[in-house]
């Protein structure tokens, strides 16, 4: 089955069986999980994952290539529970690529500021830019040292990597705003991509329009058939994020009502970020 006309050559709406074939721990209750196979996704899609007997939910793609998918989840609710109590070997379903990612851009100066599991995705996203033969400095944030993730991976990739920690155990005392606050005093840049607290980056945003520096987000609603069906996943300017986003540039995350202030949960009330 495909969605609409539009999509039915990118988008596949039936779940495919994967086998989780490994999993590590990045930090206390993060987990990435690998799947053999591929679903062709580009950096800042997103995928619907199917845990058996629980619920179906959204999760960025942390990798596509090589042969693995690579899912970044943290233990929230229910259906991660379920996910964290599975072994190796243990089948899932999979439907997507959904959505739109973040633009790949050729010889630029790219800056990438992820906050939380919003890291995973930009690692995907400063690998297909360095391989376009772009400039990575990547920016990572976390409240402690114990739950930054993907510092280790992004070093080895060879990006420039920065890292803010609220207390301080690692890297600058503060926020990685801070941190790009700095940079782009000092430096030029062609394009900053964000992916984490919506708060955070709605004030990289703002940042980036004052300065007239191209900017992209990723805005998380909640989703729940990932293809413009269900209509769950609209913000108050009536756009489906599943479609329009989750990426989506500064400009238009900031006309949005909404973000940075609150989404709505699955009965429609407004939960404030
Ligand atoms: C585009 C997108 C990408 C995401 N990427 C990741 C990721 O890479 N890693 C990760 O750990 N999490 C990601 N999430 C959030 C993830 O979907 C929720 O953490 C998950 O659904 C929680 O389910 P649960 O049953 O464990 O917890 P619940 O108790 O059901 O929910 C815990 C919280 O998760 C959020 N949530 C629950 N269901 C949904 C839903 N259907 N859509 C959106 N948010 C929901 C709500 O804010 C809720 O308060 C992403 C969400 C979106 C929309
Ligand atoms: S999740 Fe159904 S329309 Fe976006």
């Amino acid at each position: 089955m495909t969605c609409c006309s539009e999509h039915q050559h990118s988008i596949n709406t039936e779940p495919q069986t994967f086998e989780i074939t490994d999993f590590w721990e990045e930090a206390k209750d993060i987990r990435t999980f690998v799947f053999k196979g591929t679903l062709g996704s580009k950096p800042g899609q997103f995928c619907m994952l199917w845990i058996p007997g629980v619920d179906e939910k959204p999760f960025s793609i942390a990798r596509d290539y090589d042969g693995e998918i690579w899912l970044t989840i943290c233990k929230v609710g229910p259906a991660t529970e379920k996910l964290f109590d599975m072994s190796k070997g243990a089948k899932v379903g999979m439907r997507g690529p959904f959505g739109h990612g973040f633009t790949v851009a050729k010889k630029k100066k790219i800056v990438l500021v992820g906050g939380g599991y919003g890291t995973a995705p930009l690692h995907f996203t400063g690998k297909r830019h360095a391989e376009n033969s772009s400039d990575v400095t990547m920016i990572i944030g976390a409240r402690s040292a114990d739950l930054l993730i993907w510092v280790d991976q992004c070093e080895k990739s060879g990006f420039r990597t920065l890292v803010a920690t609220n207390d301080g155990s690692r890297g600058t005392k503060g926020f990685t705003t801070h941190i790009l606050e700095d940079l782009l005093k000092k430096e030029s840049v062609d394009l900053v991509q964000t992916c984490g607290p919506e708060k955070m980056m709605k004030a990289i945003a703002q940042m980036c329009t004052e300065k007239g520096i191209e900017c992209e987000v990723s805005i998380e609603r909640y989703m729940k058939c990932g293809f413009g069906v269900c209509g769950q996943c609209v913000t108050e300017s009536g756009e489906k994020m599943c479609q329009t986003g989750p990426c989506v540039k500064a400009q238009k995350a900031l006309s949005y009502s909404d973000f940075g202030v609150y989404h709505r949960g699955p009965e429609g009330q407004k939960v404030e970020w």
